[in-house]
């Protein structure tokens, strides 16, 4: 979603620094791009597409060394990707970038026409220049001004502005959308995450809702909206440079599933030494008798895998929601409940409000989160992090991989503690789990075999992928990733559902890939996966090797090793991953950045 980054400091040649910059944000998806910069005059130049689109546009246009601008990319909302619609707006005094959706938007905007002002763009944003120019005309104090401004707006935001009678200064203020300052010696700058400031600087300061910040050259105020000043923390930026470099891969998606084995090994190196340290290290679940997992998209598919597992081995009832409807609807929930938060970002709209609902009822929460510091991280009531380090790539692969290690680890810490595992059990089970990087790494070095899948799919107009339980929500995962990056349509199907309609789907040479890792369904599946091909189907088989010999239809197969049925998920969706990236990579698709979508989505 848009990206905001602003910068105040040292004169430069601004103009490569923000470009710079903005291409750090290209990650979170965006449609047009624009940059603001004063060098004796306010430069706006804005550009619909790609952000070599802008840079074709700046290199016409004159701008002098300077030491102040925003830029930004826009993912759009309120109004078409265009030019016209792009930030930075400036109307009357005010240029700003913003990051969010105002949703009294059209109230302000029918006020400030009664009041002579003249949009040019449909948008929300421009709507704020113009109420914060007003503003101005009877408050000459620039945080003052923006302190009533944000107690006019309803909605989310981030917002870098640039006032014209203060050039020395940026200002920015945020609600319920991420903002985040990079401190540095010789400049500051404001920026929607970290990604945007990890070339000039490590170090940086997380700016919480209704914050509002001055920053200059070599100051950084941060107050709260009544304009008291409020001491920050300057945090330390942990991760590696390198997970924002694509290290030789052709794509980011490529090079971070291939970062598995090394982040799963960080994640859960520290839980897995035995059964005590998992113990020790994990919270006290022993007072919930019910969880319910809440997330978006991947997050929530990691989700599902946590269903079964804490449901088969924990004995626990579980109900697994997307955040856009839990966070609307009537749930059921107690002070035995655990609500799980999942999200790789931290910073995904409608999972921030789900938890802020849940916390209002006073019900124990904790999250699985990426991103340190982010939101979610913060406002949860406990948080296990994974240690993915940076996810460029808009189609999570390594972060999914880890949210299910995380739920892995949750419900054999559970099951232990409700003797559905015995001590014996359990750290047979943790030395197996040590092994799966390697594993993974196997799997890694048999490209060639999903190459030669992805060449029988690519051309498909529709890919069904089926399996029966935890097999289930790999599939709903498996089928998320092709239709995401490779944009074949797909469906997800609980195998024995299809034949109760969708079966009338199936004809000759549709695309079917069966999931089937548990032995106890296995039969059951083989029975619905011969359905299909009495139908014409032709059938991918992601299986592992001691149930392989067991199907003698004709089939590719993709094998993978047997172990133990929790930790399994693991094996079987690399694969999946590998198959959807090899199928978008012949169908020449833009892989990192499918077509719109956004890696983090910060708006409802
Ligand atoms: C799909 C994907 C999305 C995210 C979803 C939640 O590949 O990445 O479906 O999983 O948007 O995002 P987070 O985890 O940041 O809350």
């Amino acid at each position: 979603m848009c990206g905001i980054v602003g910068y105040i400091g040292e004169k430069c040649n601004l103009k490569r620094v923000l470009i710079n910059d903005l291409k750090t944000l290209e990650y979170r998806g965006y449609d047009s791009s624009g940059i603001a910069i004063y060098d004796g005059n306010m430069k706006i130049v804005k550009s619909k597409g790609k952000i070599a689109y802008l840079e074709e546009q700046l290199e016409s246009i004159k701008i002098n060394d300077s030491n102040i601008g925003i830029a930004h990319t826009r993912w759009a909302t309120h109004g078409e990707a265009n030019d016209v619609n792009s930030h930075p707006h400036r109307i009357g005094c005010v240029t700003l970038v913003h990051n969010g959706i105002i949703e009294n938007y059209s109230e302000l905007k029918n006020n400030l026409i009664n009041k002579g002002y003249v949009f040019v763009s449909s948008t929300d944003s421009e709507v704020v220049s113009a109420l914060l120019d007003d503003i101005k005309k009877s408050e000459h104090d620039n945080l003052k001004a923006i302190s009533k401004l944000i107690k006019m707006l309803e909605g989310s935001y981030a917002l870098g502005i640039i006032f014209d009678d203060d050039y020395e200064h940026l200002y920015a203020v945020k609600k319920d959308s991420p903002l985040i300052v990079g401190l540095c010696d010789n400049c500051n700058l404001i920026a929607s995450d970290i990604a945007a400031i990890m070339d000039h600087t490590k170090k940086y300061m997380l700016i919480n809702d209704f914050e509002i910040v001055k920053l200059s050259k070599n100051e950084v105020q941060v107050f709260n909206s009544e304009l008291s000043l409020v001491n920050k923390d300057v945090l330390e930026v942990s991760w590696d440079i390198n997970h924002a470099k694509k290290n030789g891969y052709s794509h980011f998606m490529l090079k971070e599933i291939h970062d598995e084995p090394n982040v799963l090994r960080d994640t859960i190196i520290e839980y897995i030494k035995d059964t005590d340290t998992l113990v020790n290290k994990m919270p006290d679940f022993s007072k919930y008798n019910k969880i319910h997992i809440v997330a978006c998209g991947s997050a929530m598919y990691a989700g599902m895998v946590g269903k079964y597992i804490i449901e088969e081995y924990a004995n626990i009832e579980v109900s697994v929601e997307l955040a856009s409807e839990y966070r609307y609807k009537k749930n059921f929930y107690d002070h035995n409940t655990l609500v799980i938060f999942i999200s790789q970002s931290g910073e995904t709209a409608d999972t921030i409000a789900a938890l802020r609902k849940v916390k209002k009822d006073n019900i124990d929460t904790l999250a699985i989160v990426n991103v340190v510091g982010s939101t979610i991280a913060r406002e949860a009531d406990r948080v296990l992090y994974i240690r993915a380090g940076m996810e460029i790539a808009v189609a999570t692969t390594k972060a999914y991989l880890l949210q299910v290690a995380m739920l892995i680890l949750i419900t054999l810490n559970i099951a232990y503690a409700n003797k559905k595992l015995n001590r014996d059990e359990l750290d047979k089970i943790l030395v197996e789990f040590g092994t799966i990087p390697n594993a993974i790494k196997d799997i890694l070095d048999r490209k060639e075999e999903c190459f030669d899948i992805a060449k029988t799919l690519y051309k498909s107009k529709d890919i069904f992928y089926i399996g029966r339980g935890i097999d289930y929500a790999l599939c709903m995962e498996g089928s998320l990733k092709i239709k995401e990056i490779a944009y074949i349509h797909s469906e997800a199907y609980p195998a024995g559902e299809l034949k109760h309609g969708s079966i009338s789907l199936i004809e000759d040479k549709t695309n079917v890939v069966g999931i089937v890792s548990k032995e106890l369904l296995s039969s059951k599946t083989l029975s619905n996966i011969e359905e299909v091909i009495a139908r014409g189907a032709v059938i991918t088989l992601v299986t592992t090797d001691d149930l392989e010999d067991n199907f003698s239809f004709p089939c590719q197969k993709f094998v993978v090793k047997k172990v133990n049925d929790i930790i399994q998920p693991l094996l079987i969706v690399v694969p999946l991953q590998l198959i959807a990236f090899e199928v978008a990579r012949i169908k020449g698709c833009d892989i990192d950045k499918p077509r719109n979508l956004a890696k983090s989505v910060t708006v409802e």
